[in-house]
């Protein structure tokens, strides 16, 4: 590919979902020119947490830190406070964590970036993850609402306490737009071009159709990380988001 569309480059989220350092390293370096952040998950973070952020620092690179904060208001301003100092542009805490915890970690993220001069870091909310399903909500959690409601709730409160966007799948992606408001970002993980393997996403969409409905931010993982080509993978990729 001679040129990179910016434009599509800022929306890639590449997960980094491998063990060992030296894999992500290959990979980040590979792949940089087409990734705008790269993720790094609970997965590489208990691993090699350390190590990979001072290389992608050293690289120049932007990482969201993928690792669903939620504790009492308190630790989570603090360990907050500490993601931006470690440079993530992005992270995420769970919207569960209610009200006050997600204002409080807002709070200290940004305050805390515009002390160091950073540019301003992007806070997303996790609301109902993907692998608990209507059954669990109603018998394990008794929350009485199906999961897509539930979604939409907890996407309302993530607003309400500042946060910039939630993680949520591209089915949502149109609905917690028009409840939230075009400015409030999505970030659609599943994501699967029509030539690739579903795996084990069950509502997977393609570029695409997520680009189409609102995701301002697609989570690219084994779609290009699992490829034989993963370079090929990726300008595929490219050339379909091109042609929206
Ligand atoms: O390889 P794949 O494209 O399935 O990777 C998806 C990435 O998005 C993983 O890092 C996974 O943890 C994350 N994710 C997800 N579904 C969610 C939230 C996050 O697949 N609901």
């Amino acid at each position: 590919m001679q040129t990179i569309d910016k434009n599509i480059k800022e929306k890639i989220v590449l997960a980094l979902d491998v063990d060992t350092l030296e894999e992500a390293k290959e990979m980040i370096l590979e792949l940089k020119d087409y990734v705008g952040v790269f993720k790094v998950g609970l997965q590489l973070y208990t691993q090699n947490g350390n190590e990979i952020i001072d290389f992608m620092k050293e690289q120049g690179l932007e990482f969201f830190l993928d690792v669903k904060l939620m504790d009492i208001p308190n630790t989570v301003a603090k360990a907050s406070e500490n993601i931006i100092k470690r440079g993530a542009s992005f992270y995420n805490i769970h919207t569960f964590g209610g009200k006050a915890m997600m204002e409080a970690s807002v709070q200290s993220a940004k305050s805390t970036a515009k002390d160091l001069g950073y540019k301003e870091p992007i806070v997303l909310g996790v609301t109902v993850l993907t692998s608990i399903s209507d059954e669990v909500l109603a018998a394990e959690l008794e929350i009485p609402s199906t999961a897509s409601d539930y979604v939409l709730k907890l996407a309302k409160l993530a607003k309400e306490s500042g946060l910039d966007g939630v993680v949520a799948s591209t089915f949502e992606a149109r609905r917690i737009k028009e409840v939230c408001g075009q400015d409030f970002k999505v970030l659609c993980p599943g994501i699967r071009p029509e030539w690739s393997l579903k795996n084990d996403q069950k509502r997977a969409a393609t570029p695409k159709v997520a680009l189409s409905e609102g995701a301002d931010f697609l989570v690219i993982g084994r779609a290009v990380t699992a490829a034989e080509n993963r370079l090929d993978a990726m300008q595929k990729i490219y050339k379909e988001m091109g042609e929206i």
